[in-house]
Order: structure tokens, then sequence, then C-alpha cells
């Protein structure tokens, strides 16, 4: 693969609309597979995230027509799915497969869950510890104190719980709740700190009862899902957060991004930016009954100013540091984020990634470790200087480095940015229309 080079030949105006939210589109699969009759989905995100997800339940027999942003679902219950007649590729898509080790987890044969590279890295002991108190039978490679896919699910019937989750996680809360949804009695999840509710108002969305509030969320098991018939998922404020920081830091720039997800879960990175003083203004839409917000950002380019994140928010951003980082390092003054240790779980250790490719750019970036936490710390001068850098295989950091080499003085070249198709194809496309000068 040829490195992608970049450089700030001009600054981005215009406006950009985005394909569905990841974390959306994943659940809205798995609960239209697991309600009975049609569900359409518009808007839907064509990546190679999303489309683990569509495979997985199409290889448990569900009918599953995809044509683009348009994916249509007809599901037949928890009893409609068969066995798969072969182990189960979810790629490296981590959602996919801790939320389908919930559903598979009661379904009445063996299957088996293949990662490819960098999620066969990924600790899962944090799903099947909880999913084996509900009674899971589930074997995994065991490596140290910990466990990593592949995962083979012998389903059983399930009894609820009530648990506490020792990391704040939504995929392990969705897990959960997903296992609950088809077990005996009460399932009850307490989260250390708030993190994404999609699983929750989504299941709100198929008529499920289910209670949510004061850290505490609890549902009935053995209940019917009732399809919305269509749903529109809305643009992936993730992803629009790399543009977002591409304007906001670059003085002249002047961007919209329309129809985008404005659930509370999600939008901390525009008001953690906001205070680092980013000219930036949301337009909600009307929100019709429990379905997810959206609605338009607006930001424009300006001077920002280093803040401290406390680690209470790190759930609420915890895609957006690695953009987060590039945006402290174009500020102006200090810039701490607290425990970011979650950070070294995902594709790659984004800590490392983050801080080897920045400080390479000339940014002060250090690593602190403060009362069992790790913490960032940042000393912005307002500027990166265009550096050699790598992707780690990595599609948040390859992005955000391709920001910041955007917004640097002279070449950044990426080593290699082909990770980008795990979450957002089109992102040099998009990229280079909001730029009058084409040439990146
Ligand atoms: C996700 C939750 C987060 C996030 C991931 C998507 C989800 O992971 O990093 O990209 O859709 O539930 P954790 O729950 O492991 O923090």
């Amino acid at each position: 693969m040829k490195p992608f080079v970049v450089s700030r030949k001009s600054i981005p105006s215009g406006i950009v609309t985005l394909s569905g939210d990841k974390s959306i589109a994943h659940r809205a699969i798995i609960l239209s597979a697991i309600a009975a009759g049609k569900t359409e989905l518009s808007n839907f995100p064509v990546h190679q995230d999303s489309l683990a997800t569509i495979n997985v339940f199409r290889k448990l027999g569900v009918n599953i027509i995809h044509h683009n942003a348009k994916v249509q679902v007809c599901g037949n219950g928890f009893s409609g799915f068969c066995k798969p007649k072969q182990p189960i590729f979810v790629n490296n898509s981590g959602t996919t497969l801790r939320l389908s080790a919930g559903v598979l987890a009661s379904c009445d044969f063996e299957s088996t869950l293949v990662a490819a590279d960098s999620l066969k890295l990924r600790p899962m002991k944090r799903i099947t510890e909880p999913l084996r108190l509900m009674g899971a039978e589930i074997s995994a490679r065991q490596v140290g104190q910990d466990e990593y896919p592949p995962l083979t699910i012998i389903g059983k019937r399930l009894k609820g719980i009530t648990y506490t989750l020792p990391v704040a996680s939504a995929q392990v809360k969705s897990a959960l709740l997903l296992a609950g949804l088809n077990a005996d009695g009460l399932t009850q999840i307490i989260e250390p700190l708030p993190t994404r509710d999609h699983t929750e108002r989504m299941l709100k969305l198929f008529r499920v009862k289910i209670k949510s509030g004061d850290k505490k969320i609890s549902l009935a098991g053995k209940q019917k899902l009732i399809s919305p018939g269509k749903i529109f998922i809305p643009g992936d404020i993730s992803s629009a957060a790399f543009f977002i920081v591409w304007a906001a830091v670059l003085p002249g720039a002047r961007i919209r991004i329309e129809k985008v997800s404005l659930n509370p879960t999600r939008i901390k990175i525009i008001s953690l930016l906001q205070q680092m003083k980013a000219d930036i203004k949301v337009i909600k839409s009307v929100q019709i009954g429990d379905n997810e917000p959206m609605g338009d950002i607006l930001v424009k380019g300006g001077k920002l100013k280093g803040i401290e994140v406390a680690s209470e928010d790190i759930p609420l951003i915890v895609d957006e540091l690695p953009i987060l980082m590039v945006a402290a390092s174009l500020a102006y003054g200090k810039t701490i984020l607290h425990g970011v240790g979650e950070l070294r779980v995902k594709e790659t250790d984004r800590v490392n990634s983050m801080v080897e490719n920045l400080r390479k750019m000339g940014s002060d970036i250090q690593v602190e470790q403060s009362q069992a936490q790790e913490d960032i710390l940042i000393d912005g001068c307002g500027r990166l200087s265009g550096a050699s850098v790598k992707s780690y295989a990595d599609h948040r950091t390859a992005m955000s480095m391709i920001i910041a080499g955007l917004c640097a003085s002279g070449r950044t070249s990426v080593d290699d940015v082909s990770c980008i198709k795990k979450s957002f194809p089109d992102f040099i496309e998009k990229a280079k229309n909001l730029l009058a000068d084409t040439n990146f």
C-alpha cells in the first residue's frame, strides 16, 4: 500500500451529509432480526463493521436484503435463528462480536464467532464472565488472565442477573441486555458511568419495556419485539467529529454537517470543543417518540484553547479521543485527558498510536500515571508540522492523522489508510469535496 500524503492547501467549506451511525446500525440489524416481521432501514452505513453484523444474522438464517443505504430485514424471533453451518466471521468488528455473543448465548445450538487480526487481540472476559453468570456456556482462547476470540457458544436457557459493570462499556451493557431479552426473569445492569444508550432507545422503539435511570437499566426477559416498520439511521457523530475538528481549528473554515445523530450520550465531543472555544452551533430537528435525536451542526474556524477533561466524561467520547488529541495539539495551552486507559484495548493501543504520531508532528504530548489511572497531557502551541506517521491499522488513528496533516505545515504521509474502510470508506472523498482545491 502506498503512503497517503496530505498537506494544508486550503480550508474546508461546504455542506456534508454522512452515512448512518455505526453503533445505531448494528443495533438496528440485531433488533430487526429478533423481531418478527419486516423492518426497513435507511441511511444504513455500508462499511466493514456494519456488513459484519449483516453477515452474522444472514448466517443465522435471517433474510436480509441489502442495497446501498437501504436494508430490509425479515426477522422471526429468537426461535427463528438456525444453527450456522460454519464458524461465523465477524471481521474486526468488536461491536458485532460482543453483541452477537449476547444474542447467541440463549439460542438453542452451538456457534463459533471468529475474528480477524486486531479483534483477535481484544479482551472478551468482560462479556464471557457475566454471560456465564446468566447460565451461558462459552469457550474462548485463554491468554494470561483474559479471554480472546474465537468464541464458541453453546446456547442455554438463561436467567436474568443483577450485574455491576467493572468497566463502563456500552458493548458489554448491550450484550447483557440482549441476553436478558431471552432469559427468565429480570436482568439489571448497573453502569459505573453512563455510556451510549442506543440499545435502550432501540429496544423502546421495538416496544420492549425497559427501565433506565440512575445508572441502572433493567428489563424483564421473554418480551416480544414489535418492529416500528421503518428506521432512519442519523449520520454518524463519531465520523462527523473528524470534520468538526478540521473546520474548528482553521480560521476562515465554515462547514455544515446535516442530519447527524445528536444523541445526548454521544455529543459530549461537541460540548468539550465548545469549551475549547470552538465556534460550533447545533440545530436540532424535531424528535419523534423514543427515536434517536438528530440535527445539523455548523462549524466555523477559529483559535482553540486547552481544557481539562474528567475521567467521568471519557466513556462518552471514547471514539473521539484520537481526534480530540489532534484538536488539543492544535489548540493553545494545556489539555489534560484523565483516565484514558480503555483506549489501549481498541483496534490498536490508541494511547500509543496517537502519542507516537503526534510527537513526530511536534506535539508536546505525555502520558502520566495518576491514582491507578492513565492521563494524557498535551501542551498545545497552535500548530503541528508535517511528518511521516502510521495508522497502526486503526481507522480512527488513520483519519485523525489525515486531519492533523490537513492542518499542519508541510507534508504528512500516513503509511496505510486502507483500514478506514472499517467505519468510513468515503472519508477521503467527503474531505476532498469540502476543499475548493480538490488536490490534497
Ligand atoms: C460501541 C461502544 C464503544 C465504542 C465502539 C462502539 C458500541 O466500545 O468504542 O466503537 O456500539 O456499543 P466500548 O463499549 O467497548 O467502550
